[in-house]
């Protein structure tokens, strides 16, 4: 995969080689994103972060890491305070907004609408999210994590043992990690849900014809044992036509400490794309498991800015840069990483 220059809208654009490209910069990101070092690399350049749906990390951590890199940042959040809702058409919006940015981040509610948006766009985009198609940004920083937390265990991405776990039918972070993951040998997926949320057909078709086992199941306790990653996902209440439709499903399969140490393996990964739907009648994942050392959430939340730095420094094209462009932080930084 040619990065230069290129928009990065579906996982299906990925190989083996192009993930270990964007592994590869992020980690030589690291100083960067811990605050160690400074660089200014992207000094003078431009991202356009336009999310017309809500988000805090994948609008905040896509921010911040074209900040590290030196970038500045001009953010569109919601329909309503852009001119789409006064009736511009994507290709308008996109010629306009790409004679401002050297390159811009959309989230959209509407599938295919970041795809329709890039074609008019004279700079590279993004896909932050288009409804429950695709979020490939998403899966990239939870594969880089599962490399990570499998690698400090002695294991390997090939014969993962993945349980995908909630609303697998409208959840775009889990198309897209599943997509990635069909790229690696003999995955074995368990997936979790009620028949009406399973995976789409056309995911499980493919899983199955790269080889992988795929178990559906609508219990959760055998769902979880012998796995690596326990994968929690939240009611994706937005995508639903109605609430009320939305709450029959909340609250359906809860992971909490007494279940993990019941039924999971002493070092089973525990994941979320976030947010995590912590009201009273969800509560997918319970707060009692914070202080469980393989709660990799914010694990996940912390590589998210790696991955984007790397994404950004590969398309721009400043890999080989940034180093030169770099010197040592003059401020207090706390110790967080
Ligand atoms: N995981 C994710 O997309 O979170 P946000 O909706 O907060 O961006």
């Amino acid at each position: 995969m040619n990065f230069v220059g290129a928009h990065v809208l579906s996982v299906s654009q990925f190989d083996r080689d192009a993930i270990e490209q964007v592994f590869t910069v992020a980690d030589k990101m690291e100083p960067y994103a811990h605050r160690d070092r400074v660089t200014r690399v992207l000094e003078g350049a431009i991202l356009g972060n336009m999310f017309f749906e809500p988000s805090t990390r994948t609008r905040v951590s896509f921010g911040c890491a074209f900040n590290l890199l030196g970038g500045e940042v001009r953010e569109t959040t919601e329909i309503k305070t852009s001119s789409l809702a006064k009736g511009e058409s994507f290709y308008d919006t996109a010629r306009v907004l790409s004679g401002y940015s050297d390159v811009i981040v959309m989230r959209h509610q509407t599938e295919g609408s970041v795809q329709e948006f890039a074609t008019a766009s004279r700079v590279p985009v993004l896909n932050g999210g288009d409804g429950s198609n695709e979020h490939p940004s998403q899966a990239l920083l939870d594969l880089y994590t599962i490399r990570k937390e499998m690698a400090a265990q002695g294991k390997d991405i090939d014969n993962l043992r993945i349980a995908l776990i909630g609303d697998l039918r409208y959840g775009r972070a889990v198309h897209s990690l599943c997509r990635l993951l069909c790229l690696y040998r003999k995955v074995h997926f368990t997936l979790v849900s009620p028949p009406e949320l399973s995976l789409p057909d056309s995911y499980v078709d493919e899983m199955r014809a790269g080889g992988h086992t795929v178990i559906e199941s609508q219990d959760l306790a055998p769902g979880i044992s012998h796995a690596d990653i326990v994968y929690v996902t939240r009611t994706q209440e937005e995508r639903f036509p109605s609430q009320e439709e939305a709450e029959k499903y909340k609250g359906l399969f809860r992971l909490n400490q007494s279940i993990y140490t019941q039924f999971c393996e002493p070092n089973t990964v525990i994941m979320h794309p976030l947010p995590r739907d912590s009201r009273g009648n969800a509560n997918e994942l319970d707060n009692d498991l914070n202080e469980n050392p393989n709660l990799a959430i914010f694990r996940q939340t912390d590589n998210g800015v790696l991955v984007r730095m790397a994404l950004f420094a590969l398309i721009l094209d400043v890999v080989h840069l940034v180093d030169k462009y770099a010197r040592d932080v003059s401020w207090y930084t706390a110790k967080r990483f």
